[in-house]
């Protein structure tokens, strides 16, 4: 280079601007890079969300094709319990349309109303619970109340509607359980005729046998009679013909007597079989005081045997049930225990515990108060064969002494249709019995009749 061309002021101002020029290409060519990066990643992300709104209203349309299908009511709520989805079949069983309930409370429109003119709370409701403490419930028997104000009633599913990472509402999944009550009532009915036909055979059947030896009694007494009122006529009565008719009378008529007696008591047990046929009254009454005055009243009872009997019973136990039903029930299991479980008037120990507890029944997840009874003796026991066949009317051991076998049938039918609880035995041969019996502390009448 030569100090003349260094010192041109125009030369070197030409080259500064070119650097210039190149340094602004080279940033233009940045620049133009960047954006067709930002370009690409916007083209691929608008791709991308392209597919997933396309994949989502794939899935929507699949699921609504679903609970369109469904013969389930499906109906959907937000956290604060109001309606954001309905499939078609919920709108034709609750005669609303989807429209007219959307953002309306469900609990309080369709749910809320019992038949009896009692109400749900939303508080026990499962639908409601789903929605706060993110649980399934599954209810057997409830009533929903449609858009004509009539009365349904309804199983569900009630599950917890849960988003990212919390509950987000419930989901309710109910059928018309209608026609499945009607079958049920049916088949009770068929059950209850089939098991009459048989208690009615069985009546007839063990009447037979008493009546039948009553009738051979009076039928040999007659013929007696005769031959004594022909030797009478004849005037040929001697004193031991005289002394031989009276004692035929008095064994004929013991038999007569016995037999008639025996059938009379069968009939008598027949009747109290039949308990659920008639009207139940129920009551309130505290549980303690009641088994005492019941084991008073059975005193006598005891006096031929030395049995202690303890009753553990907390004194605010409170029942509103059918008493006599109960104490019917209590006698029978005492009575059987005096007669079966020490036969011999041995020494023997009878404890009968109640307590309270609270159980969900079949119908509902709502719990309710139960009473636990439980009954033991520490008598001579039962075989395998007798514990099973127990509560079979006319199943005795002790037929030739008396037993009509009814007691246990009649214990059966009183706990489990008119206190509408269960029954449950336990016992081996020298073990002693026992008795579990589980009642609601209170039966009310059922509101479908
Ligand atoms: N506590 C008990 N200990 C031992 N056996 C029992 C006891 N309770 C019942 N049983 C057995 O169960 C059978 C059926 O009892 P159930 O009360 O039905 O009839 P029963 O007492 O024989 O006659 P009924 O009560 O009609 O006069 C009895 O015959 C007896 O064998
Ligand atoms: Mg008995």
């Amino acid at each position: 280079m030569s100090p003349t061309d260094t010192n041109d002021p125009e030369l070197t101002q030409l080259r500064r601007t070119n650097r210039m020029l190149q340094q602004r290409v080279k940033q233009a060519e940045r620049i133009r890079k960047q954006w067709s990066t930002a370009v690409t990643q916007l083209q691929e992300s608008h791709d991308r969300e392209k597919v997933i709104s396309q994949q989502l209203a794939e899935k929507e349309s699949f699921l609504s094709s679903i609970t369109a299908s469904m013969n389930e009511g499906v109906y959907v709520l937000d956290t604060e319990g109001k309606l954001t989805f309905m499939n078609p079949k919920a709108e034709t069983l609750l005669g609303w349309s989807y429209k007219e309930l959307l953002g309306k409370n469900m609990h309080d429109t369709i749910h809320a109303c019992r038949p009896d003119g009692t109400r749900m709370p939303a508080e026990e409701c499962p639908i409601q619970k789903s929605i706060h403490n993110g649980k399934h419930y599954s209810v057997e028997k409830d009533w929903f109340q449609a858009k004509d104000g009539s009365f349904f009633p309804v199983a569900f599913f009630s599950s917890p509607l849960i988003g990212s990472d919390q509950n987000q509402g419930s989901v309710a999944v109910f059928r018309n359980i209608s026609q499945e009550i009607e079958i049920e009532k049916r088949l009770i009915e068929s059950e209850k005729m089939a098991s009459l036909g048989g208690m009615v055979a069985g009546v007839a059947h063990e009447i037979n046998t008493p009546v039948g030896v009553g009738v051979t009694a009076i039928t040999y007494l007659e013929g007696e009679t005769k031959q004594f009122e022909n030797a009478f006529q004849q005037g040929g009565l001697t004193k031991e013909n005289l002394s031989h008719y009276l004692s035929t009378v008095t064994e004929s008529s013991n038999i007569v007597i016995s037999n008639l007696k025996r059938a009379a008591l069968l009939i008598q047990n027949f009747k109290k079989v039949a308990v659920n046929q008639s009207r139940s009254h129920n009551e309130e009454f505290l549980l303690q005081p009641f088994i005492d005055e019941l084991l008073h009243s059975l005193q006598p009872r005891f006096r031929q045997h030395p049995i202690t009997i303890e009753v553990d019973c907390s004194p605010n136990l409170t029942m509103h049930s059918d008493a006599g039903a109960l104490s019917q029930v209590l006698i029978n299991l005492i009575e059987n225990s005096l007669i079966h479980a020490y036969p011999e008037q041995d020494s023997g120990l009878i404890h009968i515990q109640a307590t309270l507890s609270e159980e969900t029944t079949k119908e509902s997840t709502i719990k309710t108060p139960m009473i636990t009874l439980n009954y033991q003796d520490d008598g001579v026991g039962m075989s395998e064969s007798v514990r099973q066949h127990i509560f079979e009317p006319f199943f005795t051991t002790r037929r030739n002494s008396g037993g009509s076998g009814l007691g246990m049938q009649i214990v059966y039918n009183l706990v489990v249709h008119r206190l509408q609880g269960t029954i449950q035995v336990w016992s081996q041969p020298e073990q002693g019995s026992h008795f579990l019996i589980t009642l609601p502390a209170a039966i009310h009448e059922p509101i479908d009749g």
